[in-house]
C-alpha cells in the first residue's frame, strides 16, 4: 500500500476503514477513512495527524513507501480524539529519535490525558507558526471543531490547509479527491458528517467560514473522506455556510414516531398530510425503522420536529428515548415542535416526549392525543393538527 502524492511536497498516508459502521452512535454505511499527511520538508519529513489504533500496519506501509520512518522529525496534532492519535503510541517510536510532537494548547492536554507521560507534547500557539525542517506550518485553533483541542494547520508551499474533523466525512473509497466521486453521494455523507458531528458548534462554524485565514488555499485536507480542491473548495465551503446559518434552514417539517399497534402510526400520515395539504414540505420517518444518525441527517434539513409516540410503562417508546436524547444533544436549529401520540390508560408518554421538545424548541405546541386506536373522528382531527403545525410553520 503506497503513499498518494497530493502536491509537490505533501502524500496522503492515511488509511481506509471499510469496515467502520457505527461512530460513537453515528451509523457509517460507507466506512470511513483516516487521514493523515506527510510533507517533506527542505530537510526531514513532518507528519500531520496519526490513525486510529489498529491501523499502525497500513499507516507505516504508506510512510515507508515514501521516507524511512527515521527521517521523520516533527509530528502534528490537530486533534487529540482517538481515530487520530490512537496510534501514536506505537507509531512515534519508529520516528527520529528526538521526533517532536506539536498540538494545542487544548491539545497538549488532552494527548497527556490519553497517553501520559510516553512522549512529550509541544505547544502551539493559535496564529503562530512554526520552521521545521526548514519549512513554515501556520497554526489556526478551532475550539469545538469537533474538540476544544482542535486546530487547522497551513503548508504555504503547497498552499494546503489540514483541517482534520472540519469538512471532512465517513466515506471510504480508494478516491481520494471529491472529483473522481459521485457527488450526490459526498453531499449526502457531507450533511451526514455535519449533521452527526458538527451541528453543535454550528456558531463556531458560521465564524469560522466568514473569517477564514487569508491564506491562499489551493487543498483542503480533512483528515475523514474525500480531499477538496478547484471548485470543490466553494462546494464544501459553501455547505457550511448553509448548515450553519439559521436563517437558511429550509422551511420543512420532519415527522418522527414509533408505535406500538399502529395507532401512533396512523395519527403520523394523517398530520403529514395535514402539514401536505397547505402546501409544505414533510418528511416522514419511522424510527423503528430509521437509524438515528438518518434522522439527524434529515433534521438538518427541517426547522420543524414532530414526534410520536405511545405510552409504555408511563413513559415513552424506549426508540424514541434514544432519538430524543440523541437529537438533544446536537442542539439544532428548530422553530416548532410538537408531540403527538395514542395511550390507553394515560397520555404520559406523548407528555415525557412533549418535555423533552420544550427543551429543544422555545415554540412547542400542546400535544394531539388519542385513547387507543383513532376513530375517523380523530384521524380528521390529526389532519386539522397538521394544519395548525402548518400555520406555525408559516408564521
Ligand atoms: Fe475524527 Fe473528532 O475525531
Amino acid at each position: 500500500m503506497k503513499a498518494i502524492q497530493i502536491a509537490p511536497s505533501t502524500y496522503w498516508v492515511g488509511v481506509i476503514d471499510w469496515a467502520l459502521r457505527d461512530f460513537h452512535g453515528y451509523e457509517t454505511s460507507r466506512g470511513s477513512t483516516y487521514n493523515a499527511y506527510l510533507v517533506r520538508a527542505k530537510e526531514g519529513y513532518v507528519l500531520i495527524d496519526g490513525v486510529k489504533r489498529g491501523f499502525e500496519a497500513e499507516f507505516l506501509e504508506r510512510i515507508s513507501s515514501v521516507c524511512d520512518p527515521k527521517e521523520i522529525h516533527s509530528v502534528i496534532s490537530n486533534h487529540a480524539e482517538m481515530d487520530h492519535s490512537g496510534s501514536f503510541s506505537d507509531m512515534m517510536k519508529l520516528f527520529a529519535p528526538d521526533c517532536k510532537l506539536y498540538a494545542s494548547p487544548m491539545g497538549v492536554k488532552a494527548l497527556h490525558a490519553h497517553f501520559g507521560d510516553e512522549f512529550p507534547v509541544s505547544v502551539v500557539e493559535n496564529g503562530t507558526h512554526l520552521i521545521l525542517g526548514g519549512s513554515r506550518f501556520d497554526f489556526v485553533e478551532t475550539r469545538m471543531l469537533h474538540w476544544p483541542d482542535s486546530m487547522f494547520t497551513y503548508f504555504g508551499d503547497d498552499a494546503i490547509l489540514f483541517t482534520n474533523d472540519a469538512f471532512g466525512m465517513h466515506f471510504a473509497s480508494n478516491e481520494r479527491w471529491y472529483d473522481e466521486c459521485d457527488l450526490s453521494i459526498l453531499d449526502q455523507e457531507a450533511q451526514k458528517y455535519y449533521a452527526n458531528i458538527i451541528t453543535p458548534f454550528s456558531g463556531i462554524v458560521a465564524k469560522l467560514c466568514a473569517n477564514l485565514p487569508p491564506y491562499k488555499i489551493e487543498i483542503i485536507a480533512p483528515d475523514h473522506g474525500v480531499l477538496w480542491r478547484g471548485d470543490g473548495i466553494t462546494r464544501i465551503l459553501d455547505h457550511y455556510k448553509r448548515w450553519s446559518d439559521k436563517d437558511q434552514t429550509p422551511r420543512r417539517a420532519l415527522i418522527i414516531y414509533d408505535t406500538m399497534w399502529n395507532s401512533t402510526e396512523h395519527l403520523a400520515m394523517r398530520i403529514a398530510e395535514g402539514i401536505l395539504q397547505k402546501g409544505l414540505h414533510c418528511d416522514v420517518m419511522p424510527i423503528y425503522a430509521t437509524h438515528r444518525s438518518d434522522i439527524a441527517m434529515a433534521l438538518l434539513a427541517a426547522d420543524t420536529l414532530i414526534v410520536g409516540s405511545p405510552t409504555l410503562n408511563q413513559g415513552m417508546l424506549p426508540r424514541v428515548a434514544d432519538v430524543l436524547c440523541y437529537l438533544k444533544g446536537l442542539k439544532f436549529n428548530i422553530r416548532t415542535a410538537a408531540a403527538f401520540g395514542s395511550y390507553g390508560w394515560a397520555p404520559l408518554g406523548t407528555k415525557a416526549v412533549q418535555e423533552q421538545l420544550c427543551c429543544m424548541c422555545k415554540n412547542t405546541l400542546d400535544s394531539y392525543v388519542v385513547n387507543y386506536v383513532p376513530t375517523s373522528e380523530a384521524l380528521n382531527n390529526a389532519v386539522a393538527y397538521g394544519h395548525q403545525i402548518a400555520a406555525e410553520m408559516l408564521k
